[in-house]
């Protein structure tokens, strides 16, 4: 088994060179990186409803962080409830993504969604590296996803059905 690695907490001050790999592949313009975990996103869209000029699927890349201020860029990222987008300034001194008032939103027929501080001890298979640091996560509640216990929206193929609405905060 790979030793596990240490990760920051949050991405309060993550240097470029700092990363950690479960992030995926970066999109990178002057300003700011833009990084996307395939694996992690859910296709829920947040990115493409708030900055359509940035994430544009019809486009290659389909990340093209360099269409828009980089704040607004790091505000849409922040939106994506699942962890599959993350962001690093260039530069030190851009507003850091700052964990949140720990919350889980039980989604109808879907995941939970998670923001807060987290560490998600995860099987070796979806985090070689050892436990993940994020500030965003959705975990599998049907029992389908085929990257445990991230959700990869394998409960809309599989037809499940739970009643959701519930959001708690742990604060
Ligand atoms: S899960 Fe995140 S990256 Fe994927 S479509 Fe939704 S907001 Fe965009
Ligand atoms: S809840 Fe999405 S794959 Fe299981």
């Amino acid at each position: 088994m790979t030793e596990p690695q240490p990760e920051p907490a949050s991405t309060h001050e993550i240097a470029p060179s700092e990363v950690p790999a479960h992030w995926g592949r970066a999109y990178t313009a002057p300003e700011i990186t833009v990084y996307y975990d395939r694996g992690r996103c859910i296709h829920y869209a947040a990115c493409v409803r708030g900055l359509p000029e940035v994430f544009d699927t019809a486009k290659k890349p389909w990340i093209q962080p360099a269409q828009a201020q980089a704040d607004a860029v790091a505000e849409v990222v922040r939106r994506c409830p699942t962890g599959a987008l993350h962001y690093v300034y260039a530069a030190h001194g851009g507003p850091p993504e700052l964990p949140e008032p720990a919350t889980v939103e039980v989604r109808e027929n879907g995941p939970l969604f998670l923001r807060g501080d987290l560490t998600l001890h995860a099987p070796d298979t979806a985090s070689p590296g050892g436990p993940v640091h994020d500030t965003r996560a959705a975990l599998c509640r049907c029992g389908q996803s085929g990257n445990k216990p991230f959700c990869d929206g394998s409960h809309r193929q599989a037809g499940f059905v739970a009643p959701g609405g519930a959001k708690i905060n742990t604060a």
